[in-house]
């Protein structure tokens, strides 16, 4: 058995790219995915790409037995956790299914590893710890505040959670990685961002305004203390934000405890930059109209990139015209996302390995 890195929710946006660019590094990848929120078309595709196959096994993090069999059936050296569920409205109505995946997966997995002396893991969480009032450009060292809605709690509880793991026992190699806005898609348009249902997040939503597949964009608010007015975050390629995975994964090799880094490129823009950029790499123009603010937004949110430069030796590398062109290449090459082709079509379900 060759050892190999974990990837829980490799089918998904994020996953499905880092899967890629660890495929690409030379390393094997176990993806363990329920599908809830992706379609295994998305591997198929990595697979394309990579020329490589990485290893599927369909099921979820909150089934101890299925983890117990996953670390009992591989030499896993390292897991990168992106499975959870992300969509803030949904954690507002339904509290109890957040909190169960996203914390109580968590849970789940890290006394798997732990039992399977597993103790390298990558988390992927958010800039929306922060507190509302953290000064831009935020560091890791501004305190974390009160999130608004329960996705955003169930990031933090799973960061404390894992900051009293590492304090409890020296073998964990712990990296949080708070990323802000990712965006775009990887160059070749074949994998890429396939929101189910209405996207809630700004770029997917442009895009298929572009595309013609919803009519207007709603621009959530013109009077926020920024220079048009519209809300400033700091968008991050997705190419650039696996690649800041994989320098993690190196730094805590030698890096025991608990890291934290901010993964952002440190530059805001406006929702009315977004939408310009966008039509210039597009081509298409980006119906829109100003509405109310959106509760719970904040006027401005970007990253000081400092730390995760001088210990990760990592900085984003691509800015807003290709994020903007990989976004428009990915939407334009698949109007409906994966759903055209039936799922598991391309990839074997080695479930019983
Ligand atoms: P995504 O929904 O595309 O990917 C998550 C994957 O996890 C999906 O494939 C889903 O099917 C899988 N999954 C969910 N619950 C599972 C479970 N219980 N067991 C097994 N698999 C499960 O989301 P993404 O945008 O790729 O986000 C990946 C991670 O990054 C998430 O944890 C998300 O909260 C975090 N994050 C995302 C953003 C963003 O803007 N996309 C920003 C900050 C943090
Ligand atoms: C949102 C979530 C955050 C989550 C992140 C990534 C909220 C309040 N915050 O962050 O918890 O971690 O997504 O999933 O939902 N905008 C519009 N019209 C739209 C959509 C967005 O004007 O249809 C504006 C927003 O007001 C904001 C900017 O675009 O100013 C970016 O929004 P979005 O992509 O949803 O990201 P965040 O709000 O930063």
């Amino acid at each position: 058995m060759n050892s190999c890195v974990l990837v829980t929710g490799g089918a998904g946006y994020i996953g499905s790219h880092a899967t890629l660019a660890l495929l690409q590094a030379g390393h094997d990848v176990v993806v363990i995915d329920n599908l809830c929120n992706s379609s295994q078309e998305s591997l198929a595709r990595v697979s394309k790409i990579a020329g490589r196959t990485p290893k599927f096994l369909e099921g979820d993090i909150r089934e101890s037995d299925f983890l117990r069999h996953v670390f009992s059936t591989h030499r896993i050296e390292a897991v990168v956790h992106f499975a959870g569920l992300k969509a803030v409205n949904d954690s507002l109505r339904q509290p109890l299914l957040y909190y169960h995946n996203n914390v109580n997966g968590t849970l789940q997995l890290c006394e798997a590893m732990s039992e399977a002396a597993v103790f390298r893991l990558v988390f992927s969480s958010s800039a929306t710890v922060y507190g509302e009032g953290a000064q831009v450009p935020i560091r890791e060292a501004s305190p974390t505040g009160v999130p608004t809605n329960p996705y955003g709690r169930s990031k933090l509880m799973v960061e404390e959670l894992l900051r009293d793991l590492a304090q409890s026992d020296a073998r964990w190699r712990i990296a949080i990685l708070r990323y802000f806005n990712p965006v775009g898609a990887h160059p070749s348009g074949l994998i890429g961002e396939d929101p189910n249902g209405i996207p809630n997040n700004l770029l997917p939503y442009i895009s298929q305004v572009a595309i013609g597949k919803l009519k207007q964009l709603q621009i959530f608010g013109d009077d926020y203390p920024t220079p048009d007015g519209t809300g400033v975050r700091d968008y991050i390629h997705v190419q650039d934000l696996v690649n800041g995975h994989l320098k993690a994964l190196a730094v805590i090799d030698r890096k025991p405890g608990l890291n934290v880094w901010n993964l952002g490129t440190g530059r805001g823009y406006s929702v009315l930059q977004m939408i310009r950029a966008f039509e210039e790499a597009s081509g298409r123009s980006v119906s829109w109209q100003i509405a109310p603010r959106r509760g719970g937004d904040i006027a401005e949110c970007w990253a000081d990139p400092a730390k995760a430069s001088a210990e990760l030796g990592w900085e984003a590398q691509l800015g807003l015209s290709e994020m903007m062109a990989d976004a428009w290449r990915w939407q334009s090459k698949n109007p409906r996302g994966y759903s055209s082709v039936s799922h598991g079509q391309h990839l074997a379900n080695d479930a019983d390995s």
